[in-house]
């Protein structure tokens, strides 16, 4: 089969692959017909590259039909129509049975100290074989996989494999009170479905920051007020100055480790992830790797006693923290993977509705054959032709 593979920094290609096969009993294997690709696969071009092979397929983002089930998948048969969370998650053990997903211990990564398995993700979350593939083997499939009814679009369900779990639990943790303001840091795909999801759930003052035009004005469009982050002197400044001079209630940071905005710390990444790998790998365990510019925006700009909840994916363990402004303004922090299955019921009924009241069907800004991943990795990472979400079909 053909697949998308990682080659080296910057450098994925579409591979021919041998075809994957059922190696559990609660395996199935799925014919992808859509994936897409995320903020967290850029991570993979670059910071990341350290725990990635050449040949490692990528992709977390997908759906199809079924081709084949293991002897222990009862509620799965060929012909299904599925779309598959992004962290492998068991449903029964003690982390699954309190909607604890992203950390299921049937699946956690163990001998690297991680949570539950992810697709397409690195050796740090188990080297699952990705879906940006013709084809993908799909463990614990008696569980994860979402069945689709087989007239609907694939545009509108794809997301529920990452992003829109993801943008909906980021406006759960943010815990806006009643009356409340949210400040969305980063209006990728993440951050604009954090927009919509937070102004259908009713909070009615949300504004956007962001530093590229179309995301800016995509937000507004939503209903969105926004803060151009290159015309502002300081985006906390500029979020006060919007909420009566104390700061958005809560604000959720949907940019992660590759925040613009902070050129020493950029370098060290640089340098991080083109050492040699055991020599990178030590760096990116014991040194700040990230780029915290949208963090530390985030607990500059929320009021005193607000929360921020964050959705950006970050990886350093000594990163340099404002721990005395966290303390001092009593900040409460919520953060990590998606656990993608805890929402997906309650969203597939959202996402059925007639009316796509988040408008996922015009998400999407540029749509391809999977032929094409490696010119869209580059346009989606440089946000060229307006890209805002890309789209495959193998
Ligand atoms: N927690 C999860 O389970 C989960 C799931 C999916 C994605 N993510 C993460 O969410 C983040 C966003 O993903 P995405 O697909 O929307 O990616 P993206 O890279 O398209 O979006 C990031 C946005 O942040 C903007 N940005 C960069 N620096 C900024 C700054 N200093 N201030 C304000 N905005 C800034 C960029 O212009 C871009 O629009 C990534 O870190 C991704 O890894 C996390
Ligand atoms: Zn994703
Ligand atoms: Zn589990």
């Amino acid at each position: 089969m053909k697949a998308l593979t990682w080659q080296g920094l910057g450098d994925v290609r579409i591979d021919e692959v041998a075809d994957p096969v059922i190696k559990d009993p609660t395996d199935c294997i799925v014919r992808v017909t859509s994936t897409a690709i995320c903020g967290s696969d850029l991570h993979l071009y670059n910071v990341l590259a350290p725990y990635l092979q050449p040949g490692d397929i990528l992709g977390h983002e997908f759906m199809g039909i079924v081709e084949e089930v293991g002897p222990e998948v009862g509620n799965l048969r060929a012909g299904d129509r599925v779309v598959v969370p992004f962290n492998i998650s068991c449903g029964r053990c003690w982390m699954c049975s309190r909607g604890l997903f992203a950390q299921c211990e049937t699946t956690q990564v163990r001998d690297q100290n991680k949570g539950a398995a992810l697709f397409g993700y690195t050796s740090l979350y188990g080297s699952v074989p990705g879906g940006q593939a013709e084809l993908v083997r799909v463990p614990h499939a008696d569980f994860g996989p979402v069945k689709l009814e087989h007239d609907h679009e694939d545009e509108r369900y794809l997301y529920l494999s990452d992003i829109l779990p993801t943008a909906w639990q980021g406006v759960q943790y943010a815990d806006v009170p009643e009356g409340g303001s949210l400040a969305v840091i980063g209006l990728g795909p993440v951050g604009q479905l954090a927009v919509r999801a937070a102004r259908h759930l009713g909070i009615e003052q949300v504004i956007g920051v962001d530093l590229v035009d179309e995301r800016l004005a995509l937000a507004r469009e939503h209903g969105a007020t926004t803060v151009d982050r290159r015309s502002v002197k300081d985006v906390g400044d500029a979020l006060r100055e919007l909420t009566d001079g104390r700061g958005p209630d809560s604000v959720l940071e949907a940019v992660g480790m590759e925040a613009h905005g902070n050129p020493v710390a950029h370098g060290i990444i640089a340098t991080a992830a083109r050492a040699p790998k055991p020599l990178a790998r030590k760096t990116i365990e014991t040194v700040g790797i990230d780029r915290l510019d949208a963090l530390h925006t985030s607990i500059d700009a929320v009021r005193r006693g607000g929360t921020v909840s964050i959705s950006g994916v970050y990886g350093g363990s000594a990163d340099p923290m404002p721990m005395l402004t966290l303390f001092d303004k009593g900040v409460q922090m919520r953060m990590g993977q998606c656990h993608v299955r805890r929402w997906t019921p309650e969203l597939h009924d959202l996402v059925a509705g007639a009316d796509d009241v988040l408008a996922l069907e015009s998400l999407a800004t540029h749509r391809g054959p999977l032929s094409e991943a490696p010119d869209a990795y580059r346009m989606f990472r440089e946000k060229s032709d307006g890209c805002i979400k890309v789209i495959l079909q193998p």
